[in-house]
């Protein structure tokens, strides 16, 4: 009985897993569940068969007294028979397998949406060539448009991913989306082409062990209309407005005053230009905050600026403003935090 209720707590426990495989979203991850299904359905098949057999041959020739078991050797009919049929059952699950295979390994399209991530210890930088500002230095040109643990992607269009890493290997995986592939420092990975069917925020997750926060480097895709998308890609490479209220605007100064702007950049600010965080263009309109880790709301952000190092144990270079000694010219008091969060949750779309 306690058997049967730890069984039925741990199949309950997976029904609110926001990171299934069970229920595709895109071309791909669609014939990859037509895959698995066949798979299992097979699989089940010939376990049904095997015990099946095994269980009447169990009860049939039991021993029971006075009887003798006959001897036989050799049966070459049950021998044809048990050799064509695991054939047969190979053929038709390898057949459909090496079809998805090689197909897996088609070119994108000539229109697919080309996306670069690349992973850093522990948060994904997305960028979209040729798709951001003009570049001053080469006139004609396009900069890479650039956002962070978010990927926005328009619904029904190609896409076609490459991956790198700056650092350790890590793996892009959004279950409902594509499976998984890693990225490999010096090296560019590309991920299998798909094209996503549902608008939505769909989980992704670093799928391959890199380090103390590892389970806490996510993000999400957000799959929207191309009008969406297009408009929030517009967005990100126009300046930002000034800020609107009072509390926003000292946020603002202090964003330059306490060197945030020495890792992270917002596009269009003067002197907002740091690589080694995040971009933070448009944070307010991000669904999450701290690599997918939780919800974008003021009391996580106010709570990450303070002390992010209980929020997501390991975070690298960024301090926890917040703890640091008053003394430190980069320590902020609760009131300087509240100003900086609303300058950067209020950098929305509209
Ligand atoms: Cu990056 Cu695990």
């Amino acid at each position: 009985m306690a058997g049967l209720l730890l069984l039925l707590a741990a199949a309950l426990s997976a029904c609110t897993n926001p990171q299934t495989t069970f229920s595709p979203k895109s071309d791909t991850a669609q014939s990859i569940q037509t895959l698995y299904l066949l798979v299992i359905v097979m699989a089940s098949i010939v376990m049904v068969g095997v015990f099946g057999v095994l269980g009447f041959a169990l009860f049939r020739f039991r021993d029971r007294p006075g009887r003798v078991a006959s001897q036989t050797h050799g049966n070459t009919k049950l021998e044809i028979i048990w050799t064509l049929l695991p054939v047969a059952i190979l053929v038709i699950i390898g057949a459909p397998a090496l079809i998805a295979v090689a197909g897996s390994a088609k070119a994108p399209d000539e229109d697919a949406l080309h996306i670069n991530v690349v992973g850093h210890q522990w948060w994904f930088e997305v960028q979209y060539p040729g798709m951001g500002p003009e570049d001053p230095n080469n006139p004609g040109e396009r900069l890479p448009l650039i956002t962070a643990n978010e990927v926005h992607l328009p619904i029904g269009r190609q896409i076609y991913v490459t991956l790198e890493s700056v650092d350790v290997i890590h793996s892009f995986w959004i279950p409902q989306l594509i499976g998984k592939t890693d990225m490999i420092p010096g090296t560019v990975n590309e991920l299998q082409t798909f094209t996503p069917q549902e608008v939505g925020a769909f989980y992704g997750q670093c799928a391959e062990f890199c380090g103390t926060a590892h389970a806490q480097m996510r993000f999400r895709a957000v799959v929207e209309s191309l009008g969406d998308f297009n408009e929030w890609a517009e967005a990100l490479q126009t300046a930002p407005a000034d800020p609107a209220s009072e509390l926003a605007a000292a946020g603002q100064t202090l964003f330059l005053a306490k060197g945030c702007v020495a890792c992270h950049t917002i596009y269009g600010m003067p002197g907002a230009a740091g690589k080694l965080g995040p971009d933070l263009t448009l944070l307010g309109d991000r669904r999450t905050i701290g690599a997918g880790i939780v919800d974008n709301t003021d009391e996580n952000l106010q709570q990450w600026i303070r002390d992010l190092q209980q929020m997501k144990p390991g975070t690298l270079h960024m301090p926890s403003f917040g703890t640091l000694p008053v003394e430190n010219p980069q320590h902020m008091s609760d009131a300087e935090i509240r100003a900086v969060s609303a300058f950067l949750r209020g950098m929305t779309l509209e």
